[in-house]
């Protein structure tokens, strides 16, 4: 089944989202395989974000997701890289329809309270490096 990465980056965590972000994400149908409050080292955040390194922000970027906690996560489900893109809205704010995560809660680009990955590749590339084999969990709801 395919697996993203998704993270509530430290304003979600700060103003209290990550159980309304998690429950989009349950009542949508998708499968939590991981979940872990933690604080980003320097080197983790230059390493997740390295295909912007050539960008004018990217010190910013560096220095927000290690201001503080974030929540990183690792759903399971159908077609799970692309309906939570949709589901967390346009990277700016100001273009992320009412209705998704970032049109909802976020008026920043810098400040847009989740991440998630964008590719098989990306999302493959950004869980290995933030969890462990034995961190991810996959189990057949019976229930
Ligand atoms: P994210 O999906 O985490 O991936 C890269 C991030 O760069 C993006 O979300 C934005 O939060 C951030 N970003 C994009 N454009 C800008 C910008 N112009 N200034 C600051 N941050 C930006």
């Amino acid at each position: 089944m395919e697996k993203t990465f998704l993270m509530v980056k430290p304003d979600g965590v700060q103003r209290n989202l990550i159980g309304e972000i998690v429950t989009r994400f349950e009542k949508k149908g998708f499968s939590l395989a991981g979940a872990k409050l933690m604080q980003i080292s320097d080197e983790l955040a230059q390493n997740h974000y390295g295909e912007h390194k050539e960008r004018p922000f990217f010190g910013e970027l560096v220095d927000f997701i290690t201001s503080g906690p974030v929540f990183a996560m690792v759903w399971e489900g159908e077609n799970v890289i692309a309906t939570a893109r949709n589901m967390m809205g346009k990277t700016n704010p100001a273009d992320a329809a009412s209705g998704t995560i970032r049109g909802d809660y976020a008026v920043q680009v810098g400040q847009n309270i989740i991440h998630g990955s964008d590719s098989p590749e990306s999302a493959e590339r950004e869980i290995a490096l933030f969890f462990n084999e034995e961190e991810l969990v996959s189990y057949e709801k019976t229930i």
